[in-house]
């Protein structure tokens, strides 16, 4: 379905999604049995658009992107459902074709970059070495080395192009991992939880930079993290997940201002409150993330709530719309908190 949307600059197009996710489910086998670790993940994503996805540690976040990615561990796959890349069936995509998109058209920023760089090679090589897989080729190669490491902010990009990773702080690490997924000008970057391992201080240069350079290039953004503090000043929308499914979605404002699902009403309700000045006392959702056997039914978060009615424990929540956001509650939060 082709969907409206603002384009920045404050003009209705008409755009195919960059990304849609179509009641996505991916699962771990084993001999014994199958369970699934998402199920029926349902999202898009615009062109220029930036999408914060959050949930508690758990919820499903990093396997949904990995599933984006091609990426997942072993014995995990994507067992049903749809993810459409650029036009693109990406599920059952051929290693061989994937890698022609991923890093080209369609990047990931992880929360650890000493896993994702090569501890023996340098930074400038690395980056090159990424373009070149990609088709660059000749002079230009360098140029765009050196120009992403400055638009990243690295204030001598010519020097840490000659530096191994264990020779940059963390925050440049990150820097560097963004100017790689950076390079090829892809039309997707995922970061999840890249500013996690971060001080604050680094944290929010991070996501200044990332808001400055989606203003200059416009690049779709999904932002994953379990902080929804951190990420409701920098996203368009918001997807929050709990126990592998997607149980509510909408524009910040809508989700964070006057949340449905009793889930995201609990993730609210746990964030510090600004006011006080003990900040020991961060409330948090009573109970335990959920075991996976007790997602693969109902609503994964009716071990927690104190909503729950009896549907609730047999039957997954319809998921109901409320013009431009949807949730899946089978007792949803009614009108403003
Ligand atoms: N390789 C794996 N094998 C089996 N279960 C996994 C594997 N990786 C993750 N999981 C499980 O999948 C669920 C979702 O994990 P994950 O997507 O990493 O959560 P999040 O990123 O939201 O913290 C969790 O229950 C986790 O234990
Ligand atoms: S009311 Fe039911 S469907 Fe809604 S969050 Fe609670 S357990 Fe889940
Ligand atoms: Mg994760």
């Amino acid at each position: 379905m082709t969907a409206t949307y603002e384009a920045p600059g404050g003009v209705a197009a008409k755009a195919e999604p960059v990304l849609r996710l179509e009641e996505l489910t991916t699962s771990v086998s084993d001999r014994a049995e199958t369970r699934h670790l998402i199920q029926a993940v349902t999202l898009e994503v615009k062109p220029g658009e930036k999408v914060g996805v959050v949930g508690e540690s758990g919820s499903g976040k990093s396997i949904t992107m990995l599933s984006i990615m091609g990426l997942l561990p072993p014995k995990v796959a994507i067992t049903s459902g749809r993810a459409v890349f650029g036009g693109v069936e990406l599920s059952g995509l051929q290693e061989r074709d994937y890698r022609r998109i991923r890093g080209s058209r369609l990047a990931m920023v992880y929360q650890d970059p000493m896993s994702a760089l090569n501890p023996v090679m340098r930074i400038g090589h690395q980056i090159a070495e990424g373009l070149r897989a990609h088709g660059a080729g000749g002079p230009e190669v360098e140029a765009t080395v050196l120009r992403v490491l400055g638009e990243v902010g690295i204030p001598d990009p010519h020097r840490i192009a000659q530096c191994y990773p264990h020779q940059l702080s963390g925050g440049m690490r990150q820097r560097v991992m963004i100017a790689m997924a950076l390079a090829m000008e892809p039309e997707l970057i995922i970061f999840d939880e890249a500013t996690t391992a971060l001080d604050v201080t680094i944290q929010a240069q991070i996501l200044t930079l990332v808001r400055r350079l989606h203003a200059a290039r416009n690049t779709a953004i999904v932002w994953v993290t379990h902080d929804l503090a951190l990420v409701s000043n920098l996203v368009d929308r918001i997807v929050v997940m709990y126990g592998g499914r997607i149980v509510e979605q909408g524009p910040v404002g809508q989700v964070l201002g006057s949340p449905r699902h009793r889930y995201t009403a609990a993730l609210l309700g746990a964030l510090p409150d600004h006011r006080s000045t003990d900040r020991r006392r961060l409330s948090q959702i009573p109970g335990g993330p959920p075991k996976l056997e007790e997602v693969q039914t109902g609503c994964p978060f009716r071990t927690r709530c104190d909503h729950a009615v009896a549907a609730c424990h047999t039957m997954p929540p319809a998921g109901y719309d409320d013009g431009g956001r949807s949730y899946a509650c089978w007792a949803p939060v009614e009108g403003a908190p």
